[in-house]
C-alpha cells in the first residue's frame, strides 16, 4: 500500500517474498487501513469465485483510508453489486461485448492502430505510452460508447485521473459521471445503440434502471474500457522489447497471437489487484478472516505463483494453458474480456506488420499506483527491422 512501491520499487519482489511465505497475509498502510493480501492463485481464484462470503458492495478496489467505509456507488453498478441484482445490470449491458459483438470492431481496430504506428514512425518516434497505447482504445470504443470524437481527450483525461490519483480518484469519477449525466439529458427519447440507449432500454428485475444506476454504470464501464488497456499495450511493448527472441517469433508468425495476447496480459497484469469484503467469518488457507475485513486478490501476485504457472518468471510467448486472472474470475469476470483480446490482437499485429522495430529512448515512468499496474510514459524510438 505504498504508491511510490509500484513507482519506484519492484513489487515482484515483495509478492515472490510473500508467496514464499504463504498465500495470505494480514496487511496495514501507513494511514491504518487493513487489508487480507491474497497473493497465490488457488486462494485468489477461490475468494473471486466465492460471492456469497466475500462481497462486491463494500468497494472493489482497496483504499488509502479505511477500506471498510461504505463506498458510494455500491449496488448501483456491475462491479459493486452482488447477485440476484448483479446478473440483471450485467445482462443489461452484455450483449454489447460478446465475442459477436465485438468482432465487428476489429477492422476499425486495425485501422486505429496503423495510423497511431504511423503517425510515430513519421516522427521517428515519441511517447508510446501517450501518443499510442492511450489513444487507441478509446478511439476504437468512442461510438459505441457514445462519445463524440471532440470528447475524447476530456473523457480520457477524467478517467486517467480517476485512477492514477489513488487519493483524488473521485473527482476523476466525478467528471465522469457529469458528463454522462448531460448525455443522459439529451438522449433520452432517442435512445440509440450505444452505451446510453443500451442502459435506458435495459430492465432489472422488471423495472428500468435508475439514473443514478445508468450513470454510475457508464462509469464503470468507460474507465474499465479507456484505463485498463493501454496499461497491457505498454507493458506488452516493453515485455517485446526486452524479450527480442519472443518478438521475433511473434513476427515471423511462428507463434499464435492469441496465446502472445493471453501471456502478455500475464506478464503485465493491468489490475494489480481487486478487493472484496467478507460478509460472515470464514477461513481462507486456514487464515481467520471475520465478517466486515478487507480482502484482496493481488492478481499481479498470483499470475506468477509457481504452483501454477511453470517458469512463471519468464515471459513464455506461446504459454499453454494460461490460467491468468488478468482478467478476473467468477461472475464479475472481466465484461470487456472478448473486446480486449480484438484491441491487443490488432495492435500486436499491425506493430508486427509495420516493419519497424521500437527501442527505448529513455526510462519508462510507471504510475505510483496499486490499483493499476502501467505506465505514465514509454519513451522509444522507431528503426526499419
Ligand atoms: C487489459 C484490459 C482489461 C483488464 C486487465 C481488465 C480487468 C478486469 C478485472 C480484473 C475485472 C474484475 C473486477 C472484479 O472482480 O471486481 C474486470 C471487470 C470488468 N471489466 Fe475489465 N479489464 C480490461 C478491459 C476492459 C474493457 C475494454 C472493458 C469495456 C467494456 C471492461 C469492462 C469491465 C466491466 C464492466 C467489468 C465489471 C464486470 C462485472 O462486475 O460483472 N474491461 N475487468
Amino acid at each position: 500500500m505504498d504508491p511510490a512501491l509500484y513507482s519506484e520499487g519492484n513489487p515482484h519482489e515483495v509478492w515472490r517474498a510473500m508467496r514464499e511465505a504463504g498465500p495470505v497475509h494480514h496487511q496495514v498502510a501507513r494511514t491504518g487501513a487493513e487489508h487480507w493480501a491474497v497473493v497465490g492463485h488457488t486462494v485468489g481464484k477461490q475468494v473471486l469465485h466465492d460471492w456469497k462470503t466475500f462481497t462486491s458492495t463494500r468497494g472493489a478496489l482497496l483504499r488509502a483510508d479505511d477500506n471498510a467505509a461504505p463506498y458510494p456507488g455500491a449496488g448501483k453498478m456491475p462491479v459493486l453489486t452482488d447477485p440476484p441484482r448483479h446478473t440483471d445490470m450485467r445482462r443489461a449491458v452484455a450483449r454489447m461485448f460478446t465475442p459477436r459483438a465485438v468482432e465487428g470492431l476489429g477492422a476499425l481496430a486495425h485501422e486505429v492502430a496503423r495510423s497511431l504506428l504511423a503517425d510515430l514512425r513519421a516522427r521517428g518516434g515519441g511517447d508510446f505510452a501517450t501518443e499510442v497505447a492511450a489513444r487507441f482504445p478509446i478511439a476504437v470504443q468512442a461510438e459505441i460508447l457514445g462519445i463524440p470524437v471532440e470528447d475524447i481527450p476530456l473523457i480520457l483525461d477524467a478517467t486517467r485521473r480517476s485512477v492514477d490519483d489513488p487519493e483524488h480518484d473521485s473527482f476523476g469519477h466525478h467528471d465522469v459521471m457529469t458528463y454522462f449525466l448531460g448525455a443522459l439529458g439529451t438522449t433520452r427519447g432517442a435512445a440509440g445503440r450505444d452505451l446510453i440507449g443500451t442502459l435506458l432500454a435495459a430492465r432489472a428485475d422488471g423495472l428500468p434502471l435508475s439514473d443514478e444506476e445508468i450513470v454510475l454504470t457508464c462509469d464503470n464501464i468507460v474507465v474499465a474500457a479507456s484505463q485498463t488497456v493501454q496499461h497491457a499495450v505498454n507493458g506488452g511493448l516493453l515485455a517485446l522489447i526486452e524479450h527480442p527472441a519472443a518478438w521475433a517469433e511473434l513476427r515471423e508468425g511462428r507463434v499464435d497471437t492469441g496465446a502472445v495476447v493471453d501471456e502478455l496480459l500475464r506478464w503485465t497484469s493491468p489490475a494489480t489487484h481487486v478487493m472484496r469484503t467478507a460478509v460472515h467469518d470464514t477461513e481462507l488457507a486456514g487464515t481467520t478472516i471475520r465478517a466486515g475485513d478487507a480482502v484482496a486478490v493481488w492478481i499481479a501476485s498470483a499470475n506468477r505463483d509457481a504452483t501454477v504457472f511453470d517458469r512463471p518468471g519468464e515471459l513464455l510467448p506461446a504459454r499453454s494453458p494460461n490460467p491468468h486472472l488478468s482478467l478476473g474470475g467468477g461472475m464479475h469476470f472481466c465484461l470487456g474480456a472478448a473486446l480486449v483480446r480484438v484491441l491487443m490482437r490488432a495492435l500486436l499485429t499491425e506493430l508486427t506488420r509495420s516493419g519497424m522495430s521500437l527501442s527505448l529512448a529513455g526510462p519508462p515512468v510507471w504510475h505510483s499506483t496499486w490499483a493499476v499496474n502501467g505506465m505514465r510514459s514509454l519513451p522509444v524510438e522507431v528503426s526499419p527491422v
